[in-house]
């Protein structure tokens, strides 16, 4: 079995659950104030160490309280924190977190996660059996050196471009497979998605973006996926659940996809698996407790619920 690497970011989220998220100049009131732990790169380490499979973090957190909840909390869950540092001067990064009728909004001051670079990443020892993973809250250098790292070692990189920016032609080309969401996938290719899904438009998309032997998996939330692997659209069936919160289960897919790929499963069943362990991540409240075990995941599998048609 191969071991997961995730660079990315660590953030306490402060959320406020209500009834309805306010328009631009309103005030609403809210139900409750919640603390998670959190962060892109957090969420993805809890979800893959959570499927049993080794799993290192390479991040940053403030020498302050929610650093060090933070830790304990990503200690308790598995996640090898041998590479997270503490950075005097800077705060842990935190996410201010609105959620309504399951959807969320996000804010997120980066502090501490601002500081990664790509020392950061340099004692991160890769074989080609390990999977490099990071995402868009840490600064591009550092993703980067870990993607040379990763390539140099044969190692497969996954890159969750989220949130989405612009980014070079030299890190895309050494992203093995890049998963986002429709929102992401509008950014990159410019092009505007109204979240009904249009499968050929999405895939039309999708091939844009997937240069060279580049694996494009877009997420679609309780659509399911849609992945183009040699050329081939693949659709993931959706599952319909009763979501609470939708925080985290980009990130969930994320991880467990990752997991599975380190456990030499293949690209499909980790795509399904991916989609299930998802499925349950939003039946729960907060980003890192609402990661699922491999057990849960695994349940829900051979129930072989039956899924959804179309994305
Ligand atoms: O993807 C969800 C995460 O985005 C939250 O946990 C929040 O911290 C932000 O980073």
């Amino acid at each position: 079995m191969g071991r997961v690497f995730v660079a990315g970011s660590i953030n306490m989220d402060v959320v406020a659950t209500a009834e309805r998220h306010p328009k631009i100049g309103e005030t609403v009131a809210g139900r409750q104030v919640l603390y998670f732990p959190g962060g892109k790169g957090a969420n993805q380490a809890v979800s893959s160490a959570k499927q049993g499979v080794p799993t290192s973090l390479i991040g940053r957190v403030g020498d302050d309280a929610f650093g060090n909840e933070l830790k304990a909390f990503l200690g308790s869950q598995g996640v090898d924190l041998s590479l997270v540092k503490e950075t005097p001067g800077a705060h842990t990064g935190t996410a201010i977190i609105t959620v309504a009728k399951a959807d969320n909004t996000i804010v997120v001051v980066p502090g501490a996660n601002a500081r990664v670079d790509a020392d950061d990443v340099a004692a991160a020892s890769l074989t080609e059996d390990d999977v490099a993973v990071s995402q868009f809250e840490i600064p591009l250098p550092a993703i980067l050196a870990l993607f040379e790292r990763a390539r140099a070692a044969g190692a497969a990189t996954i890159l969750n471009p989220a949130p989405a920016m612009a980014c070079s032609a030299e890190l895309l080309d050494l992203v093995d497979i890049l998963i986002l969401n429709e929102s992401e996938l509008g950014f990159l290719t410019a092009t505007e998605f109204s979240g009904t899904g249009n499968p050929a438009r999405l895939v039309e998309a999708v091939r844009s973006l997937s240069t060279g032997d580049k694996i494009v998996c877009v997420t679609l939330g309780e659509r399911g996926a849609i992945a183009l692997i040699d050329g081939q659209p693949l659709p993931i069936a959706g599952r319909k659940v009763q979501a609470v919160d939708t925080t985290g289960a980009g990130d969930c897919f994320v991880g467990a996809f990752a997991a599975q790929l380190a456990s030499g499963n293949t690209i499909p069943y980790a795509l399904a698996y991916a989609n299930t362990a998802a499925s349950i991540c939003v039946q729960r409240m907060g980003a890192g407790p609402s990661m699922p075990t491999a057990a849960e995941v695994k349940a829900l599998l051979s129930a072989g619920r039956p899924p959804r048609a179309d994305p």
